[in-house]
């Protein structure tokens, strides 16, 4: 049984993907479940921090008292963070934000009969690295899903987005992250250090994040 560790924290994340829509019936979108983001935010609520999750399209159900705020583009999405982050101790982004959004996007359904449309996209803000440069004392961390060279693009992310810590998962290959229940990763901090875990549930790997967000906090405040 753990404490309530995260009692009287504020805990501010993402989860999902973010959806980008092309018309009133079609969309952009990225592989994820939510199945991680969803896993963190029941653990931070269990022990014990006030949870808001702002959350893009899922199927799954927003954990026992975990505040939910539904969005779709990762404009949305941005905006939904933006306007919380002050009050927040801690902010875990782990949200697969689509790159691009469809800069034309239509009001009304594109009809095949009128030969091949011409999707223009924009690119869309970074909302981690956007929080990370008005960040105060919340301590920021990101999620990095790569197919190789993980190491060194986690932490480069860390360096130009301004983040605590970062959580790499490589996702190529038979134990990609993807929809699974078990996720390989590894912890990477500001400092340099990193830290590999073995494959394991993502509940398991929530406790594991928490675990190192509470052991780094406790160690900024006491020098
Ligand atoms: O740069 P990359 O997309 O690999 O970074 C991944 C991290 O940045 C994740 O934590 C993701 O939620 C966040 N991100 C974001 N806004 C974007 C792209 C990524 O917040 N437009």
């Amino acid at each position: 049984l753990r404490t309530k560790d995260l009692k009287g924290l504020r805990v501010l994340m993402t989860a999902g993907p973010t959806m980008e829509a092309i018309d009133p019936v079609r969309y952009i979108s990225n592989h994820s479940s939510g199945k991680m983001g969803y896993a963190i935010a029941r653990a931070a609520e269990y022990r014990g921090a006030e949870v808001c999750l702002v959350t893009g399209p899922v199927n799954l159900p927003i954990p026992h008292g975990v505040e939910a705020v539904h969005v779709q583009a990762a404009r949305e999405m941005l905006h939904a963070m933006e306007s919380r982050m002050d009050g927040a101790d801690i902010i875990i982004k782990v949200a697969a934000v689509a790159d691009f959004y469809v800069k034309n996007a239509s009001d009304h359904k594109i009809k095949k009969t009128y030969g091949l449309p011409v999707i223009e996209l924009e690119k869309n803000p970074d909302i981690l690295a956007t929080l990370g440069q008005r960040k105060n004392q919340q301590f920021l961390v990101g999620f990095a899903a790569e197919t190789r060279d993980l190491s060194a693009y986690s932490k480069d992310k860390i360096a130009k987005k301004n983040l605590d810590m970062i959580v790499g998962n490589l996702v190529s290959g038979p134990d990609s992250a993807f929809g699974s229940d078990q996720n390989t990763v590894t912890f990477f901090y500001s400092d340099g250090s990193e830290e590999a875990l073995e494959s394991m549930p993502k509940e398991k790997v929530a406790d594991k994040l928490l675990d190192a967000i509470v052991s780094r906090m406790h160690s900024r405040r006491n020098g």
